[in-house]
């Protein structure tokens, strides 16, 4: 059973020694391992049960850090960085030929994020290599937001979890990437919504073009059932909603507002939707673990974080 403790040392051993570990950052638990290791990265796949072609994200602690990982800049790359890392923003960039390919699952492209989170900031300073790391979850469930969480699911599969308290933005990064959609006009395209606002990133490299679900997505964060609890969860109007689900042991995800339920959890009750995201996830599993037999939540405000909050619930209600 690994163990839950604050020992930057003893995380920064084990990672050198090729072991899986995770760690704390402003959005989610991450599982993370050396990034040139390729024996460590492959135990990342095996721990998470991820497929092989889902790529990981590199997490760097200096932007000095970022020319081991990527061969090039494009326009606008130094401007994000500058804006918003530290921070949870993930920019696809062109990958460094040293990299191991299983990294990036052979795509010619990298994800890198500097995290803003203490704990991992001095972790990763500390080490002499980057850290890959996915969210520390199983392939296709909730992410984590506190060391419990991961301890809950893969706490028999890791040896370490360095405990950095409950994440403060409590969904997955931004993920934008230059060009990939529109190779004749390159442009920044938005992969994932997350705890950077787009609204932000547009006052620095212009509007976004919106990459496009398809079946082998070029960013499986992308894939339509993802974040899944295994309940059954409906998204959409709760009043309707409510009345559709009458007899059944309902808990419900609201913004702001209360509503006659077995469970009824507000996210926000002040309408931040900063709050919302922070407690989304760990409601989520809340309700997912409890005596409710189906999960509704309604529709956010699609602007700043609410973006990534709906994103998520959607992602978590399809197919149901
Ligand atoms: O906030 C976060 O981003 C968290 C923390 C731990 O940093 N990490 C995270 O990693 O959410 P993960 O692996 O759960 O999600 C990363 C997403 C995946 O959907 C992956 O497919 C996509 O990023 N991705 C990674 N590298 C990519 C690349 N080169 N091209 C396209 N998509 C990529
Ligand atoms: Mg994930």
């Amino acid at each position: 059973m690994a163990t839950i403790g604050t020992d930057i040392q003893q995380a920064a051993a084990l990672l050198k020694a090729g072991e899986v570990v995770a760690i704390p950052t402003e959005t989610v638990y991450g599982l993370a391992a050396d990034a040139f290791n390729e024996e460590a990265v492959l135990r990342i796949f095996r721990v998470k049960d991820r497929p092989a072609f889902d790529p990981l994200i590199v997490h760097v602690g200096r932007i000095e850090d970022v020319p081991k990982v990527v061969r090039a800049l494009p326009p606008g790359a130094q401007e994000l960085m500058g804006a918003f890392w530290p921070g949870p923003l993930t920019l696809i960039l062109p990958k460094h030929p040293d990299l191991p390919d299983l990294v990036t699952s052979g795509l010619d492209t990298v994800g890198v994020r500097m995290p803003a989170h203490p704990l991992s900031t001095e972790l990763l300073r500390t080490l002499p290599f980057p850290l890959a790391a996915p969210s520390a979850n199983p392939f296709g469930y909730v992410s984590p937001t506190t060391a419990q969480h991961v301890a809950d699911q893969l706490g028999a599969k890791i040896p370490y979890i360095l405990d950095g308290g409950a994440c403060t933005v409590g969904v997955e990064s931004t993920i934008v990437g230059w060009g990939m959609n529109t190779p004749n006009a390159p442009q920044w395209t938005l992969y994932r919504p997350g705890g950077t606002p787009v609204e932000a990133i547009e006052k620095v490299v212009g509007s976004l073009t919106t990459a496009v679900d398809s079946p082998s997505p070029s960013a499986p964060g992308m894939l339509e059932s993802h974040y899944a609890p295994r309940k059954q969860l409906h998204v959409g109007p709760l009043s309707t909603l409510l009345k559709r689900y009458a007899g059944r042991s309902i808990g419900v995800i609201a913004f702001r507002d209360e509503y006659p339920a077995h469970r009824c959890e507000v996210l926000a009750d002040d309408g931040d939707l900063g709050v919302a995201a922070r407690n989304l996830f760990a409601v989520l599993r809340d309700l997912d673990s409890s005596d409710c037999e189906v999960i509704l939540a309604e529709e956010f405000p699609n602007e700043g974080l609410g973006r990534a909050i709906n994103d998520r619930l959607r992602r978590a209600s399809a197919g149901r």
